[in-house]
């Protein structure tokens, strides 16, 4: 049985055998609820991804959590909250022995394939955050995806991994914890950015940036200290790209 070594993250954990989506209820009871708080759920019947996309979560199949955070920051430094999930998960992973690497902003990837997506979502009141969610689903034992994501996606399992679901959260927490705290109370983006870099799967890499139906030819530069991207173009020109605004697609 593995035990959790946390003070907030996870201090209350809610289990669900089904739910609609983990990050719709947490959005629900964040207000009454205490920071730190997880949904947890086996399956979920309307798991949502990044922009309006549907998240398949299979009974049993994977982890598909969210985290009740109330951080005192301006919103405009809510996308480091990602980051940090990011990072938690590939240190988790990396410390079990499967090697992982994030693309920017919100994906985690495991042999150039998708095994994680982080779904961040805020609620501001006055120009301050009152909460944020952040969801994390990743799968774990599925082996087959649907027809229009099999090429892009994978699992712990199918990458020839057999490990432990418990195990593999509460790293994850613990690693959450780790660095959220060590973020609210410096500040650092700065420290976060460079960690986010260091596992980078998309620095020196060709890429796309995709911004609405426009799609251009790229290669990963750096992740500056604000944590966002940058990248440079054909044609010799670069920008710095903030996530929310952009996807990214590998080669
Ligand atoms: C993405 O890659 O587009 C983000 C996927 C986020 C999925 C997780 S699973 C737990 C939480 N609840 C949801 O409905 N979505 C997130």
């Amino acid at each position: 049985k593995s035990k959790l070594n946390t003070n907030i993250i996870g201090k209350k954990i809610l289990c669900f055998e089904t739910i609609g989506s983990t990050n719709d209820h947490a959005k629900k009871i964040a207000k009454e609820s205490e920071e730190g708080t997880i949904i947890l759920s086996e399956e979920q019947t309307k798991g949502r991804g990044r922009m309006g996309k549907v998240w398949h979560s299979i009974k049993g199949d994977g982890i598909w959590l969210s985290i009740i955070l109330k951080p005192d920051i301006p919103p405009y430094h809510a996308p480091i909250i990602t980051q940090i999930a990011g990072l938690s998960v590939v240190i988790a992973l990396n410390e079990l022995g499967v090697k992982s690497s994030i693309k920017w902003p919100n994906d985690i990837l495991i042999n150039n394939k998708k095994i994680c997506g982080i779904l961040t979502e805020m609620s501001i009141e006055i120009d301050r955050i009152d909460h944020i969610v952040v969801g994390i689903g990743m799968n774990v034992k599925t082996l087959d995806f649907p027809n229009d994501i099999e090429n892009m996606a994978t699992s712990i399992l199918k990458e020839g991994y057999s490990l432990n679901r418990l195990d593999i959260l509460s790293r994850i927490l613990e690693k959450f914890e780790e660095f959220y705290t060590d973020y609210v109370s410096n500040n650092d983006i700065e420290k976060i950015a460079n960690m986010c870099k260091t596992y980078s799967a998309i620095i020196g890499k060709d890429i796309y940036v995709i911004k609405g139906d426009k799609r251009r030819k790229a290669r990963g530069i750096d992740i500056n200290k604000n944590g966002n991207l940058i990248v440079e173009y054909e044609d010799g020109s670069s920008e710095e790209l903030v996530s929310g605004e952009v996807s990214i697609r590998g080669e």
